[in-house]
C-alpha cells in the first residue's frame, strides 16, 4: 500500500501514459495501482460503461465472477458494478464500494451513487473503469433522463472507494457451495459491511482449538481441502481489509448441507 502521494504519482503516470499512447485501432489501457481501503476521499478518474438490461442488474444477476446470486434483490437492489483488474483484484474486491459520478454529458446529475462490485470486466478501455448494470448507470443522470444518459453507452466518471453500509441491521451471511463435503468446503460471503471486501477467512471445527486458513477459491468463495473429514458446527473468522477480525461462531451447523444460505449474527 503506498502513501497518497506515491497513489497520485502512479495515477498521474498511468494518465500520461495514455495520452502519449498509440493512435492504431482503439486504445488499450493499462490498469491503474490497486484501489485499498484507505477512505481519502479523492475522487478519481474512470470510465463507466454498462450492461444487461437498462433498469436490471446486469446478465449476471445469478452468479458473476464473485459467485454473489440474485444481485437484482435487496440489498444489492441491482446497484451494482464490474470492476476492472484494480477494483475487482482476482476476487478480494468483490463486495466492495465505490461512489461514482458523472457531469458530462449534460444528462449527468453529478450526484454521487453507490455501487457494490460482484463481477469483473478486464477489458483495457480505461485505468479505472466500471462496468455498471443498467440500474446503476441511469442512477448517474438527472430525474427523467436516465434512458437518455444509457444512450451515451460509456461515460467519464469519478469515483472514490466508500466504506459499505447496510441497512437494516444486515449481518454477514454465508452460502455453503454446491459440491461442498466433508473434504471440500466452499463457504461464499455476502453482505460484508465497511470494506466489503475480505482478505482472510478462517474455520475453525467445534471440537478442535486450531484456526484453519482458508483459499480464496474464486470471487467471494474461500474454500478449504482436506483429507480428514471436517467435523461440524463450524466457526468462521473474517480479516477485513483494513485488519479488523470477527468472529461468527458455530455459524455452520453440523447438519450442514450444500447450496445452503447460513445467515450469522455478526457485522463489522
Ligand atoms: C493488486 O491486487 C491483486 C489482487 O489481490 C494482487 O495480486 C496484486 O499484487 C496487487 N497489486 C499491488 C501493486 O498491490
Amino acid at each position: 500500500m503506498g502513501s497518497l502521494a506515491n497513489n497520485i504519482a502512479a495515477v498521474a503516470a498511468v494518465l500520461a501514459a495514455l495520452v502519449a499512447g498509440g493512435s492504431c485501432g482503439p486504445p488499450k489501457f493499462p490498469p491503474g495501482p490497486n484501489i485499498t481501503a484507505n477512505y481519502n476521499g479523492l475522487w478519481l478518474p474512470a470510465r463507466a460503461t454498462w450492461y444487461g438490461q437498462p433498469n436490471g442488474a446486469g446478465p449476471a444477476d445469478n452468479g458473476g465472477a464473485c459467485g454473489i446470486k440474485d444481485v437484482n434483490l435487496p440489498p444489492y437492489s441491482g446497484m451494482t458494478a464490474c470492476g476492472n483488474v484494480p477494483i475487482f483484484k482476482d476476487g478480494k474486491g468483490c463486495g466492495s464500494c465505490y461512489e461514482i459520478r458523472c457531469k458530462a454529458p449534460d444528462e449527468c446529475s453529478n450526484n454521487p451513487v453507490t455501487v457494490f462490485i460482484t463481477d469483473m470486466n478486464y477489458e483495457p478501455i480505461a485505468p479505472y473503469h466500471f462496468d455498471l448494470s443498467g440500474k446503476a448507470f441511469g442512477a448517474l443522470a438527472k430525474p427523467g433522463l436516465n434512458d437518455k444518459l444509457r444512450h451515451c453507452g460509456i461515460i467519464d466518471l469519478e469515483f472514490r472507494r466508500v466504506r459499505c453500509k447496510y441497512v437494516g441491521g444486515q449481518k454477514i451471511v454465508f452460502h455453503v457451495e454446491k459440491g461442498s463435503n466433508p473434504n471440500y468446503l466452499a463457504v461464499l460471503v455476502k453482505f460484508v459491511a465497511e470494506d466489503g471486501d475480505i482478505v482472510q477467512m478462517e474455520l475453525k471445527e467445534k471440537e478442535t482449538p486450531e484456526w484453519k486458513p482458508m483459499k480464496l477459491s474464486w470471487g467471494a468463495i474461500w474454500r478449504f481441502d482436506t483429507p480428514k473429514a471436517l467435523k461440524g458446527p463450524f466457526s468462521i473468522r473474517l480479516t477485513s481489509e483494513s485488519g479488523k477480525k470477527l468472529v461468527a461462531t458455530d455459524v455452520i451447523p453440523a447438519n450442514w448441507i450444500p447450496n445452503t444460505v447460513y445467515k450469522s449474527n455478526i457485522q463489522f
